[in-house]
């Protein structure tokens, strides 16, 4: 199934005259069956010789500082095969976030790994980055080497479709930025949500967001992309804002950091004290947190988050709440009163409970950032 990047311009313009968000999403969505899913936290398998086999996964990021953690994270780690990763705009514009996913692949000395550029911008809302807090390069303002790496010429939804159905049920894919590239390869594939294993995702929050009361960073970029993810039938595990403002980098981790011998170790602890420095210059408490990579630690060591079953459905209409994650533990569905005149006769539960996402609830971050240090200055 190829995505077509320049169909799906003219496309976006299209959808852009011709239809509201919710039409916009059934037109998408629609032919994506929705399956009622296995929940899903994906623990290494092991294979008949007891030999713990590496889980294999495609890495979707906009790197980004904490994204820049996660990469190391998993490029380090052994119980992650990474075989691609893909880049995606939000943090920064996709100029940006694509060479800094080159240049952390090359850190971590795998150039085997292929790297693809994606979407530009959201499905159909005008793109908002955060260079205040990841700096004007996404990294802190650290200059790390030009990448000698290129990315492959593939669309990154296009690998996400192709690397998923050369192995049906295997490839879990982890989403670190906003959720565009995944919506256009369920847009290009609708069998996607049956190829991939399931989805490790950095989003949302049931806590209250952190660019608006409502809406956590990456689902407030694409609400679109994130609704059409969280109905896809894809088994969801959702780290979000409820755990990951508790894994807040502190001076003593960036010292042990610091302590590393090898790239990836000396690279982390220059975009930490970078990240600091800017803290302390905008008089912020504290440090950042470090979000991306809470999510790809639940593929790695589970055990340090604590999950419950929800039904999560995304807020896409709301012109105060878009991009807000609303999780419902138990029936009635309901959703917002009928209007006198317009829409339902009456407001009526939609549907039974059907637990569609693991929500990461609680965290251990010592052993959180015990795992990160001493991965990211192991000598993998
Ligand atoms: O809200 C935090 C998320 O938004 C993280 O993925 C961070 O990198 C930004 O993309
Ligand atoms: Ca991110």
């Amino acid at each position: 199934m190829k995505l077509d990047v320049c169909r799906w311009k003219s496309d976006r313009r299209v959808f852009l005259k011709t239809a509201t968000g919710s039409a916009i999403i059934a037109m998408i969505e629609g032919q994506s069956a929705i399956a009622k899913p296995t929940l899903f936290v994906q623990t290494a398998g092991s294979n008949s010789l007891g030999v713990t086999k590496a889980t294999r996964v495609i890495i979707d990021t906009d790197p980004g500082v904490d994204d820049a953690f996660a990469l190391m994270l998993a490029l380090q780690s052994p119980e992650l095969k990474v075989e691609a990763v893909t880049a995606v705009a939000g943090n920064l514009p996709l100029g940006i976030t694509l060479p800094n996913a080159l240049r952390l692949v090359e850190i971590c000395d795998r150039a085997d790994i292929p790297v693809a550029g994606g979407a530009a911008a959201p499905l159909i809302r005008r793109q908002v980055t955060a260079a205040s807090a990841h700096g004007e390069n996404g990294l802190g303002g650290v200059e790390l080497p030009e990448p000698k790496i290129t990315p492959v010429k593939e669309h990154a939804a296009d690998l996400i479709c192709r690397i998923a159905n050369q192995s049906p049920g295997e490839v879990t894919l982890i989403g670190l930025g906003p959720l565009t590239n995944i919506a256009l390869a369920l847009r290009a594939d609708p069998t996607l949500s049956k190829a991939v294993k399931g989805i490790v995702l950095m989003g949302g929050s049931l806590s209250g967001g952190n660019v608006t009361p409502a809406a956590e960073f990456n689902f407030y970029v694409d609400p679109e992309a994130a609704s059409i993810v969280f109905n896809s039938g894809i088994p969801i595990t959702m780290v979000g804002l409820d755990v990951t403002r508790k894994v807040e980098l502190t001076e003593s981790y960036i010292r042990q950091l610091e302590a590393g011998k090898n790239k990836p170790s000396q690279a982390a602890a220059r975009i930490a004290r970078a990240i600091m420095a800017t803290y302390k210059k905008h008089g912020q408490n504290g440090g950042p947190t470090l979000h991306d990579p809470l999510a790809v630690s639940a593929l790695i060591r589970p055990n340090i988050l604590t999950f419950e079953d929800y039904q999560v459905k995304i807020e896409t209409t709301g012109t105060i709440t878009a991009g807000e994650s609303v999780g419902w533990k138990r029936d009635p569905i309901n959703y917002a009163a009928a209007l006198e005149n317009i829409g339902p006769s009456s407001t009526k539960s939609e549907g039974t409970f059907t637990p569609n996402t693991k929500v990461a609830v609680d965290v251990r971050p010592d052993e959180f950032f015990h795992l990160l240090i001493e991965r990211i200055t192991s000598n993998a």
